[in-house]
């Protein structure tokens, strides 16, 4: 399989991701400059690697820079771009955009478009329906049905949420409670509350590489999604990743590849909004097999970090193949990986998810790359040249990936690695991967359907 190698790199975006991204594409093969836009003076000092000040979420401006630079592609990293229709100004531009269009982004941007894509192509999600404003009476007996099913209610609020609107109730009474603030002050004509049943289970993303019809996955990682050890405190961006999983594994992968990202793709193709980018499933290991919570548009942020280290393949002309609707036929279901696991331990700022504080020094990034982690940049800022080093500059500031021969390994080097690293009351867990659970037999049995 030989594919075109693009050249010339526009990466949009500046967080952990974006840099994990930016320092992939740039030691590959071929590919001679990643500029990335805004990027970060962390992310700039990767060799190959050039950031520029440009508004990701400004299409002309993108577009613009996108010919300025004589880029062969871009791919882009967050969703902000994607839902202010970058994809979109890129095509009509004529420059190879790696991401989905505002139509097909919707899998993101709107839970209920994805349950209802997903009802349609067959692919098992939890037991849900949505509610606009005006339906309160209609969603709390909802809430009340799924109880006498015995199951618990999730709430989740329509739209880009950043992780922060999703409710998972406890109670009859404590969903029944938050209901109606899930649709007070919201339009009548759109659905702003979806309800859903609760899951059991260790949750998973896949991800893929699609070319609207084709996909090509990524191995499987597993986020920790909560601020403290143990699953405590409060809902975050992300604060840990790792890859493989020991109980979702090549097979598994593939079957989830078959049963859930495929046929969405087929049915986004028969609506006329085929998907091209990258498509997360977010997914619940259940007894009964692995079920689709959500899907996400764009590479996840801390498992871009920890996948794309462990890929032994190159990545940029997968992406330039896809973004022009042409992988090829023959390509594999799966990359290959190297024998390498993986652990992405976050670093955040004092007052992080809340209100985190900016501009606290950084010491030691220096001995924990010299201890051969990595270290990507998500939150930091250069000092002043009299200073020298970085400082914090926002939520999560930094990832450190540690590798090794398995999970235990690689999490020894990642936790090595963050304990060399300190700034004023950061926060970080220190569980990641500790307690990756063995394979369940259920998995045997494939997805869900
Ligand atoms: P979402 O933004 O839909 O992925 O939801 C955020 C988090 O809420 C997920 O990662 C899960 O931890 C949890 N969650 C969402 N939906 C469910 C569900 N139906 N059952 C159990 N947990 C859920
Ligand atoms: N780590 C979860 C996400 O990127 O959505």
């Amino acid at each position: 399989m030989s594919l075109p190698v693009p050249h010339r790199i526009l990466v949009l975006g500046g967080g952990g991701r974006e840099h994990a991204l930016a320092w992939k594409l740039a030691r590959e093969g071929g590919v001679d400059e990643v500029v990335v836009a805004p990027g970060s003076a962390g992310i700039a000092r990767e060799p190959g690697v050039r950031c520029v000040d440009v508004d990701p979420l400004d299409p002309p401006a993108v577009a613009a820079l996108a010919v300025a630079e004589a880029v062969d592609l871009v791919v882009v990293g967050p969703e902000a771009p994607l839902g202010a229709g970058v994809v979109d100004a890129l095509d009509a531009a004529g420059i190879p955009a790696f991401g989905p269009t505002l139509a097909a982004a919707r899998m993101e941007t709107s839970k209920a478009f994805c349950h209802a894509v997903a009802a349609r192509a067959g692919v098992a999600m939890p037991r849900a329906a949505s509610f606009a404003a005006g339906e309160t009476e209609a969603a709390l007996a909802f809430v009340r049905e799924l109880d006498g099913a015995g199951r618990r209610a999730v709430l989740k609020a329509d739209g880009l949420a950043a992780g922060k609107g999703v409710i998972v109730s406890d109670s009859l009474e404590q969903a029944l409670g938050l209901v109606p603030s899930f649709l007070a002050g919201r339009s009548a004509d759109v659905p702003a509350l979806v309800v859903e049943e609760r899951l059991e289970g260790p949750e998973a993303s896949v991800i893929a590489i699609c070319d609207g019809t084709r996909a090509v996955a990524f191995p499987a990682a597993r986020d920790h999604k909560r601020l403290c050890d143990g699953d405590a405190g409060p809902n975050t961006g992300g604060m840990g990743a790792y890859s493989p999983l020991p109980d979702l594994d090549d097979a598994a992968v593939d079957a989830v590849v078959d049963a859930v990202h495929r046929p969405i793709l087929a049915e986004l193709a028969r609506a006329g909004t085929p998907f091209r980018g990258f498509l997360y499933a977010g997914l619940i290991l259940t007894v009964a097999g692995p079920v689709l919570l959500e899907t996400n548009v764009r590479l996840g942020d801390p498992e871009a970090q920890a996948i794309l280290p462990r890929l032994d393949t190159d990545l940029a002309p997968l992406v330039l193949a896809a973004a022009t609707g042409a992988l090829p036929p023959d390509v594999p279901g799966r990359l290959p990986v190297t024998d390498e696991a993986t652990v992405a331990i976050v670093l955040a700022a004092h007052g992080y998810p809340g209100h985190p504080r900016r501009g606290d020094p950084i010491e030691g990034l220096e001995s924990a790359e010299a201890a051969g982690a990595l270290v990507f940049h998500a939150g930091t800022v250069a000092r002043r040249r009299s200073e020298g080093g970085f400082a914090t500059n926002g939520g999560r500031v930094l990832a450190v990936v540690g590798r090794g021969p398995d999970l235990a390994g690689a999490r020894d080097a990642a936790e090595r690695a963050a304990d060399a690293i300190s700034f004023d009351a950061a926060q970080r867990r220190h569980d990641i991967a500790a307690d990756a659970p063995a394979a369940p037999a259920a998995l045997a049995a494939g997805p869900a359907r």
